[in-house]
């Protein structure tokens, strides 16, 4: 990962970038105030910003070469209002654009937002997953942000840092084929992150516990594979918390759809339907590594939808944990499955203040929102204007759904107490209703995000690479951090 350090005093830096900002309605672009550099390479770059045509719109780039000057190469960033997304997606577009240099030195406003912005920009957007050291990578290795006080923002530095590693995390894990990630894969891979950090508590379920204690669900989907089900259970439990909130993530490992099998064309990218839980893991070691004085349990329902004789079958009935029955006859339909066992369990073990669950459930969610919104559900106000909120400020987005009662007669089966896979009715309303069903005394402390859009960039696109995007650890991060 590129390593970002705070420096100030007079340095001699072989590349600077300066930041520019618009200048008011019909006024031409600036330098944004830095305390540095000197006033000859400031006037230097004012007297050159008209021919480099640049609006000072966030995430443009120009490269300036003075071959006789110190620094020799200048380059002009564009970094809009300033404001935190601007710095994002300039930080995102200097680590594209400078991709071939090793080490710069940017100058900056010390600004919290400016440093926030900047250093996840530049991280997040020079992510790259490669599972062999052949072809392109970046040479940028080292980025020096000069500031006038290193001191009073080196608290921000870590904590973006810790955000954008955690990221890295879940983008890893999605991205990784599911040819490796199996269930137990993916555990020994939290079992791994989470060793050494004081307060953490893990516990893996297997197959054989999972049956001692009737989690069905899990069991149902993961039958059909040669790699058992697990569940982890991942505890960030600080002493100071006075709330405990559970965050619950699908852990498809693959979704062939099962006997209800997929198309080729949907079967694609099925290696990503554990993102959900990738994100709650990854979000619950980085609330442990920040030390947010809040309580974080996350359950992460792993399991491998697979088609073999061993592999449930469409109208089979599932007992789920806690004794409510569902009939399926949709294999494909397996995120509800895994995911009602896991919340069931929260609400009759953990008790927990707030419920949140992050899933890759629907292909609804991209065809009623687009490819970049995840779809919130919930009946409480606060928690979902909290966590819309913190999103948003994460630089990621939702859009709030209804959970509209019309729909809650397509769950009614002859057989079980639930119907999992109506053929009918909004896909991701619907999944989000099953969903409810399973929250008990937690119903109006509970919210869904149906987050499959969002978890997958077909392109580069700010700070997101092409494939995994981490969505949700951003967001989670940011609204853990004011519950307090
Ligand atoms: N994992 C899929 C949802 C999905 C689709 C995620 C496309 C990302 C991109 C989920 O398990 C699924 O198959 N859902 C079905 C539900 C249906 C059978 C009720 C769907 O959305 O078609
Ligand atoms: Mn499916
Ligand atoms: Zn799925």
């Amino acid at each position: 990962m590129l390593a970002i350090r705070l420096v100030s005093g007079s340095i001699q830096p072989d590349t600077l970038v300066l930041p520019v900002r618009p200048g008011g309605p019909d006024a031409a672009p600036e330098l944004a105030p830095t305390a540095w550099p000197g006033d000859d390479v400031r006037a230097e770059a004012t007297a050159l910003l008209p021919a480099t045509r640049l609006t000072g719109a966030a995430g443009e780039v120009r490269e300036h070469l003075r071959p006789a000057g110190a620094p020799t190469r200048l380059w002009l960033l564009g970094v809009g209002d300033g404001d935190e997304p601007d710095w994002r997606s300039a930080g995102a577009a200097l680590a594209r654009a400078t991709r071939d240099e090793t080490q710069i030195t940017i100058s900056l406003p010390d600004e919290v937002a400016a440093l926030r912005g900047l250093t996840e920009g530049l991280l997040l957007g020079s992510y790259r997953y490669r599972l062999t050291e052949a072809g392109p990578r970046p040479a940028l290795a080292r980025v020096d942000v000069l500031v006038a006080d290193p001191e009073a923002l080196a608290d921000t530095l870590a904590s973006a840092r810790t955000t954008a590693e955690m990221t890295w995390l879940a983008r890893d894990l999605t991205n990784t084929p599911s040819s490796t990630k199996h269930p137990e894969w993916f555990a020994d891979q939290v079992t791994a992150a989470a060793s050494g950090r004081p307060d953490v508590h893990l516990r893996v379920r297997g197959p054989r516990e999972l049956a001692a204690e009737g989690f069905g669900g899990i069991l149902a989907v993961g039958g059909g594979s040669a790699h058992g089900p697990r569940l982890v259970e991942l505890d960030w439990r600080p002493a100071d918390a006075r709330t405990h909130v559970v965050l619950v993530g699908k852990g498809i490992t693959f979704d062939t759809g099962g006997i209800s099998i997929k198309p080729v064309p949907a079967m694609k990218l099925m290696r990503k339907d554990m993102a959900g839980a990738a994100a709650v893991v990854a979000a619950t070691l980085g609330a442990a590594a920040l030390r947010l004085p809040v309580r974080v349990t996350t359950l992460a329902p792993l399991a491998e939808n697979m088609v073999s004789g061993s592999a449930f079958r469409p109208g089979d009935v599932i007992r789920h944990y806690g004794g409510l029955t569902s009939e399926s006859t949709n294999s494909d339909a397996e995120g509800r499955l895994v995911l009602a066992d896991a919340m069931a369990y929260a609400v009759r073990e953990l008790k927990p203040d707030l419920l949140v669950d992050l899933a890759t459930l629907t292909g609804a969610n991209a065809v009623a929102l687009g490819k970049r919104h995840a779809a919130l559900y919930s009946e409480n106000d606060d928690l979902a204007t909290g966590l819309l909120a913190g999103i948003s400020a994460a630089g990621e987005r939702a859009w709030r759904m209804p959970l509209a009662d019309d729909y809650l007669e397509y769950l009614a089966s002859d057989v079980a107490d639930l119907h999992s896979s109506p053929a009918r009715g909004a896909g991701s309303v619907v999944a989000a209703l099953f969903l409810r069903e399973f929250t008990g005394e937690l119903r109006d402390r509970w919210a869904h995000l149906d987050m499959s859009a969002p978890s997958w960039s077909d392109d580069v696109h700010g700070e997101l690479v092409k494939g995994a995007t981490g969505w949700g650890v951003r967001g989670l991060l940011r609204w853990l951090a004011t519950l307090g």
